[in-house]
């Protein structure tokens, strides 16, 4: 049965490689997709060979790549290597264009994935050429049903000239009735308050809206998502969260949060993932989640019931969790809503809701700051993504990590950060296999006896402490949050000069 009803947009079907003939040198082009879901699957390829085409023949041709969040190979991958980005925003986690990112050859925007739509509308970005978004299907009134993710989709139509549709019947049809898209923002000073105030509440409408004039081609792909396999929990992620569940727990026994907790939000990963798991096997039932991404532990939970129901923008399935979530999408329907990014990360209901956020993070320091983003202070890594959407926001928060990198000779708990993301002000609980910092409400020498006590490594937490005291020791009249400079920052140093990256 055709997935193309509406009888204007019926007229304007065309193939991939006629569609990027309509994209040119220098536009700002916004893909739909979030992680390896719902981004467009047959157009890249082909813009791909045409960018190559244009490098041959001697021509500069790279464009600007907006999306929701990450994609996947087959669209960041293509186009970075064939050289053919210029600018790229709010966020990528793609190896050859972190290379290129970190070569200075692709220029970054790393940002708060709640900001980047409202950012094109304040005008921040400049005008959007082109968008170029994969659905499920066009109706005959002209609206599409979403696809996987929704990410900026909306904002993507809402503010591109052109816009190309990719209409994958890889993605199954009973998605429609799945998304809650909502189109009630407004411009300051004329914003309103968004009336979400539970996790499941419905405030926009299934469908994303496109102005058929605007539409240049529809390109009809079967091509599936594209995620990566998670991995069984290792020993030290299992033991990261059994220390997160051990401390909810002690929340729920002092009376800070319900039995059913507050909705949760966990980051893409293993050790998320983990955490997921342990709550699946645990005593705690009833839960709901308000997160970004919707991965195969949150569909463990769903099964088992531990987890009621969950709001995100996207989903971020294994291939297994793919063919898992196909095989039973009717028990899922009414369980799960995506929404736009600009509302599944939005800072007013993140804190309305009092959502527990969880995420990843590379280093913390012994004072709480948190580098989510930046490998030895100068290379980008992935980006800061929703993490700080959530965590300043959040009821509660938790940053996670391993206690080192790179085989055990690198700490990542260090005496101050190499990159700030997440400021001692908005962290709350530091996470290693070791075992957990609760740093609300301590001074901040009081947090770094905390997290070297309970965080760091052992092998490192002499040296550690060593330089906390030396530090407070050496600043009679500066002693709130004593520093010896020098010394803090050749702390990476001394890994660099190693020679191991
Ligand atoms: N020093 C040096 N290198 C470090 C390091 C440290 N302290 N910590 C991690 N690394 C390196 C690892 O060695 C690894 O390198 P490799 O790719 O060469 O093997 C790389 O960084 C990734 O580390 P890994 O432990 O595999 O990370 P992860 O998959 O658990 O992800 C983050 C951790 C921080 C990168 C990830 O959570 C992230 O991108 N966070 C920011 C965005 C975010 O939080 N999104 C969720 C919001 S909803």
């Amino acid at each position: 049965m055709s997935r193309i009803t509406c009888p204007v947009l019926s007229t304007m079907t065309s193939t991939a490689a006629a569609a990027a003939e309509l994209i040119r040198p220098g536009d700002n082009v916004g893909f739909s997709g979030f992680t390896g879901a719902g981004y467009p699957k047959a157009l890249p390829a082909a813009l791909a060979d045409r960018i190559r085409a244009a490098h041959d023949a001697g021509e500069d041709f790279r464009i600007g790549l907006w999306t929701g969040a990450s994609t996947a190979p087959d669209a960041d991958g293509a186009l970075a290597e064939v050289d053919g980005i210029s600018t790229r925003l709010p966020y990528s986690s793609d190896p050859t264009l972190r290379s290129l990112i970190n070569s200075g050859e692709v220029d970054y925007i790393d940002e708060h994935l709640s900001h980047s739509a409202q950012h094109m509308w304040f005008g921040f970005y400049g005008p959007l050429d082109v968008a170029v978004v994969e659905v499920t299907a066009i109706l005959p009134n002209g609206v599409l049903v979403p696809s996987t993710s929704v990410g900026n989709n909306k904002t993507w139509l809402d503010q591109a000239d052109r816009v190309i549709l990719e209409v994958n019947h890889w993605q199954p049809r009973e998605l429609e009735g799945f998304h809650d898209v909502y189109y009630g923002t407004a411009l300051p000073p004329h914003r309103r308050p968004i009336l979400l105030t539970s996790p499941m509440e419905r405030i926009g409408e299934p469908y994303l809206r496109v102005d058929p004039d605007k539409v240049v081609a529809v390109i009809e792909t079967d091509r599936p998502d594209r995620n990566s396999p998670f991995s069984p929990p290792d020993a030290t992620s299992a033991a990261i969260a059994h220390h997160v569940l051990d401390f909810l727990r002690h929340e729920v026994r002092v009376g800070r949060m319900p039995s059913t907790l507050l909705p949760i939000q966990s980051g893409v990963g293993n050790v998320a993932n983990a955490v997921l798991a342990d709550l699946d096997g645990s005593e705690f039932t009833g839960l709901t989640a308000f997160t970004e991404v919707i991965q195969d532990g949150m569909l463990d939970l769903l099964d088992s019931g531990t987890l009621v129901s969950a709001s995100a923008t996207s989903f971020g399935l294994s291939d297994l969790g793919a063919a898992r979530f196909m095989a039973n999408i009717d028990a899922y329907k009414g369980r799960i809503i995506l929404r736009s990014e600009e509302i599944s990360n939005h800072p007013e209901l993140v804190r309305r809701l009092g959502v527990i956020a969880m995420n990843g993070m590379i280093e913390a320091d012994i004072y709480g700051n948190v580098n989510s983003t930046h490998i030895m202070g100068s290379a980008i890594m992935n980006g800061i993504g929703g993490s700080g959407d959530f965590a300043r926001n959040a009821f509660l928060n938790f940053f996670l990590s391993p206690s080192t990198a790179k085989d055990g000779a690198i700490s990542a708990i260090v005496p101050m950060v190499s990159h700030v993301d997440h400021t001692e002000h908005d962290v709350h609980v530091v996470v290693t296999e070791h075992g957990l910092a609760d740093l609300r409400g301590l001074s901040p020498r009081a947090r770094a006896r905390r997290v070297i006590a309970q965080c760091a490594d052992p092998r490192f937490r002499d040296a550690l402490l060593d330089y906390a005291e030396r530090a407070w020791a050496a600043h009679p009249t500066a002693r709130h949050t004593p520093h010896l400079l020098g010394e803090a920052l050749s702390w990476h140093q001394r890994y660099l000069d190693t020679g191991a990256m």
